[in-house]
């Protein structure tokens, strides 16, 4: 049991408050010395008429249990001060005996469709793209670790008027020999050229419109392009995922719901929802808010329309208990649209649908640009990430087997680990020596503790030693860390109610920092009679961080 609730328990022999108005009010003293808990008295100082010092004396009175070696009033407050040994031991034995399941419970249940990365076919993927990739991934693995079931869904920008044009750019200046040597490249080449062109001779864009007609239409080669660039798109895009170890449920884009938005078109008109302004069709968002635009002046229908129709779809689909969108803040408008629409339409889950916005990567304070072209980008980030990892595995330790492997994980997680460190909001600046180092608030770092925590239980192993349960241990260094693999569970309930995978990132570089202060402190290897009792703390530890690297879609080689 978890020690919080402890503190409950003893509080409510006491004190007449339901069990969730104690559990809402107990503290944690900002002075460790006045102990880990506090329950602030004077919240009774008006029903009972008596003051709060006195109040809180009473309570603490006769009040005593083993897992606690102090339980004082200190003015209004009760303070309770964990006794460490009982701490550390049921701490410990909570996580080895539920190993990677520990932290795992259920708080929820039922599908949760996360629309993310979704990326445009035949653009290079953006950093944007990257962003919601991995923190989609992560909080699919958060709510997965609290019941839910998570279904990722890469929601491909894989239809629209771009395509009449970049088929008229294809049809000018492409070849097929270069669009398969490296398709977005070319692709985005082309659309660029056709804009720049189409400035000088506007024939262009009539050019583009008429191709776009005819994919609409159907027409056998228009189609055939069309699903020829989105195949070879998504190939470089699932080189990307591939390195990042992210997997999609369903890659149904935009094109998947053209079909489907002529019904919901009708619906919105059967409920009066629809009416006309300024030759579109139009749903009334409310006073001093414009429009949600369903169907445009020209007869064709918008962004807004194909998500109408995809939520609508899912919603059929999966029975969703809730829906997250995983999109840059800058689409916010839209999904108050989307939210907003629904709930007139009179559906209800559309409450239950989440905009989980970020913030931006910046280099050197700058926003990124597109126009660099960031697949090589980004693919070139991945791959510089690895080559800085493996420097430094060679320096560190020049015979480890599978050093690829490693530097792969290392690389790639340091990217990951950077990206999920900061409040998802933040806009965060990138800077690859930096988010490689194996110091400070890194990937590598929390990865690199692990390994260390693994090479000392190898250590053990050759002396024929192995954990067994902690009874004695009761030091500040070892309390310091089981405290925190205490908390993990806790740590997960947070992330996941707030969809935020910083939590446990920073989590874990805490645990790391209290773990590499307890192995400068005390000697883990000396053959006495508690070796066996450390050796569980090791293992716990790196459990746990084993754990929260998962968590974030980060793998933490045994050795590094
Ligand atoms: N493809 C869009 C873009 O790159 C993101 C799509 C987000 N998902 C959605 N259901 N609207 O901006």
């Amino acid at each position: 049991m978890d020690f919080k609730e402890k503190v409950v328990e003893l509080v409510k022999t006491k004190v007449d408050l339901p069990e969730e108005k104690i559990s809402e009010l107990i503290e944690r003293p900002k002075n460790p010395k006045m102990g880990d808990y506090a329950f602030p008295a004077f919240i009774l100082a008006k029903t009972l008429h008596k003051n709060p010092a006195e109040i809180a004396s009473e309570i603490a009175s006769d009040l005593s249990s083993e897992d606690f070696t102090n339980i004082q009033a200190v003015g209004p407050y009760v303070n309770f001060a964990i006794n460490p040994q009982k701490l550390i031991a049921t701490t410990l034995e909570d996580v080895l005996t539920q190993k990677e399941n520990y932290g795992q419970q259920e708080l929820g249940h039922g599908n949760v469709p996360i629309d993310m990365s979704s990326p445009n076919i035949a653009k290079p993927m953006s950093m944007g793209h990257l962003r919601s990739t991995v923190i989609g991934n992560s909080i699919a693995k958060i709510l997965k670790k609290v019941g839910y079931t998570p279904i990722k869904i890469n929601y491909l920008g894989d239809y629209g008027t771009q395509f009449g044009k970049l088929i008229s750019a294809y049809k000018h200046w492409g070849s097929e020999e270069d669009v398969k040597k490296d398709p977005i490249m070319n692709l985005f080449h082309y659309y660029v050229k056709f804009h720049e062109e189409a400035e000088k001779d506007p024939a262009l864009d009539d050019e583009g419109r008429e191709w776009f007609k005819k994919l609409e239409e159907g027409d056998p080669e228009a189609v055939k392009l069309w699903q020829w660039f989105r195949e070879v798109s998504l190939q470089d895009f699932k080189r990307i995922y591939k390195e990042l170890g992210v997997t999609f449920d369903s890659y149904n884009g935009e094109a998947f719901f053209n079909d489907k938005m002529q019904p919901v078109i009708d619906e919105l008109k059967e409920k009066n929802l629809l009416h006309e302004s300024r030759g579109a069709q139009v749903v009334d968002m409310g006073e001093g808010e414009n429009p949600a635009i369903i169907v445009k002046s020209d007869g064709t229908s918008i962004y807004l329309t194909r998500d109408l129709a995809a939520a609508e779809w899912r919603k059929k689909e999966y029975d969703f208990v809730k829906m997250l969108y995983v999109v840059g803040g800058e689409q916010a408008n839209h999904f108050v649209e989307l939210k907003t629409v629904l709930k007139k339409m009179g559906y209800d889950w559309a409450d239950e649908i989440y905009h989980i916005p970020f913030g931006l990567i910046t280099q050197g304070g700058k926003k990124l640009s597109t126009r660099k072209g960031n697949v090589v980008f980004l693919d070139q980030v991945l791959r510089d990430a690895v080559s800085l990892a493996k420097e430094q595995i060679e320096a560190k330790n020049p015979n480890l087997e599978n050093k690829d492997q490693v530097a792969h994980d290392v690389g790639v997680g340091a990217v990951v680990f950077h990206d999920l460190k900061n409040d998802r909001l933040d806009n965060f600046d990138f800077d690859l020596e930096e988010v490689v180092r194996f110091e400070g608030d890194t990937g590598p770092y929390v990865q690199y503790t692990n390994a260390r925590a693994q090479s000392v239980l190898r250590k053990a192993k050759a002396m024929g030693k192995e954990a067994a349960p902690a009874k004695n241990l009761s030091d500040e260094w070892s309390f310091a860390v089981a405290k925190d693999l205490a908390d993990f569970p806790r740590i997960i309930a947070r992330a996941s109610d707030k969809f935020e995978p910083s939590i446990i990132a920073k989590y874990a570089l805490n645990l790391a920092k209290k773990f590499n202060k307890y192995y400068a402190n005390v000697k883990i290897l000396t053959d006495d009679e508690y070796l066996a009792e450390r050796l569980s703390l090791v293992e716990a530890t790196s459990i746990v961080l084993t754990a929260a690297l998962e968590l974030l879609g980060v793998n933490a080689p045994k050795e590094m």
